[in-house]
């Protein structure tokens, strides 16, 4: 099979596309908003309980109180889990991943991105101190598994979302040099009406999204354990097990990594600029453009605009 695109990859409409759906969605806004402002109000005390309950009647409750705030989870096979291993690997899909985990079991996530401070502890994630490099960020996870009775690590080694529709990002390896031993699980997210993650959207607006919405479908899979083999280096046991969590999804591991991802959403911003650029040019310039853009169609609005908008300073 032939390897899936990044575009494909990556969710770009919130919206859906029939107009049946698009009705829906409006008629149920007023509904939503009201949701959104008494599950805030409602998480807010939900926050606050989690900070001081003890771990064990934590999970459970936690479960029955985030349904209220639209949050489902479901798990299969839990059976094929291995008490003894220490890292469970996931595929990526929201910004929410790591805290839905916890609802089920007990584990830590460390975040890749968030610098250590309130938010990053909110949010559930494990604090390390400053994430440097990944050399010191496997160090401290060395060392926090090195600690008896810590719980197991979750880790994402895609180390970025994907609508998990198509394919799987490159794994990093760095995962897997903490063990010789990893827990696979695999995530599905499901919502009504509106997509359950926009690629690049802010954490916050996907939060609110979340509040809005009646509610949001998770569903962990756990998969067998994966050992090392012999001899087996890191990036062999990494890319073995993304195309193990490939295989079970029905999609493809591909070669693309975190790192072009940015750069794919970052030419696609450039690409599109946002409409308040036409709305603030004049009308005798839109033609202009219109001019253009028959006479060269290939060339993308954006750059007809930049390139009058420049040439008119020039002249
Ligand atoms: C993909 O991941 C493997 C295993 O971690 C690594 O060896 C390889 O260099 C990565 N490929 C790219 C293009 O980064």
């Amino acid at each position: 099979m032939e390897a899936p695109t990044l575009d494909s990859m990556m969710e770009h409409h919130r919206f859906p596309d029939d107009h049946i759906s698009l009705l829906l969605l409006f008629l149920y806004s007023p509904i939503g908003l009201f949701l959104l402002l008494l599950r805030i109000f409602i998480g807010a005390h939900i926050f606050l309980v989690s900070c001081v309950l003890p771990d064990s009647v934590r999970r459970f409750l936690m479960r029955i109180m985030t349904s209220v705030l639209g949050v489902f989870t479901s798990v299969s096979e839990p059976h094929v889990r291995d008490k003894s291993v220490k890292i469970y690997i996931s595929n990526h899909r929201t910004y929410f991943d790591h805290n839905v985990v916890s609802l089920i079991t007990s584990c830590a996530s460390p975040s890749v991105s968030c610098p250590p401070g309130f938010l990053c502890w909110a949010r559930g994630f494990l604090e390390l101190g400053t994430p440097g490099s990944r050399a010191q960020l496997q160090e401290s996870l060395k060392h926090y598994l090195s600690q008896t009775g810590s719980p197991p690590l979750l880790l994402f080694p895609e180390e970025e979302t994907t609508n998990g529709k198509k394919g799987l990002l490159n794994f990093s390896s760095w995962a897997f040099s903490l063990s010789d031993s990893v827990q696979p699980l695999t995530l599905h997210v499901q919502r009504p009406l509106i997509s359950p993650m926009v690629t690049g959207c802010p954490w916050v607006m996907e939060l609110f999204w979340m509040l809005f919405i009646p509610f949001t479908i998770y569903q962990v899979r756990w998969l067998p354990p994966v050992f090392r083999y012999p001899k087996e280096s890191d990036e062999e046991f990494s890319s073995r097990v993304q195309k193990l969590m490939a295989l079970s999804m029905g999609i493809i591991g591909t070669r693309h990594t975190a790192v072009d991802r940015a750069e794919h959403l970052k030419r696609r911003r450039r690409e599109s600029p946002p409409p308040a650029a036409s709305v603030s040019s004049s009308t005798a310039d839109s033609r202009m453009v219109q001019r253009v853009k028959e006479v060269l169609p290939q060339v993308p609005l954006s750059v007809i605009h930049k390139d009058l908008g420049e040439g008119y300073k020039g002249i």
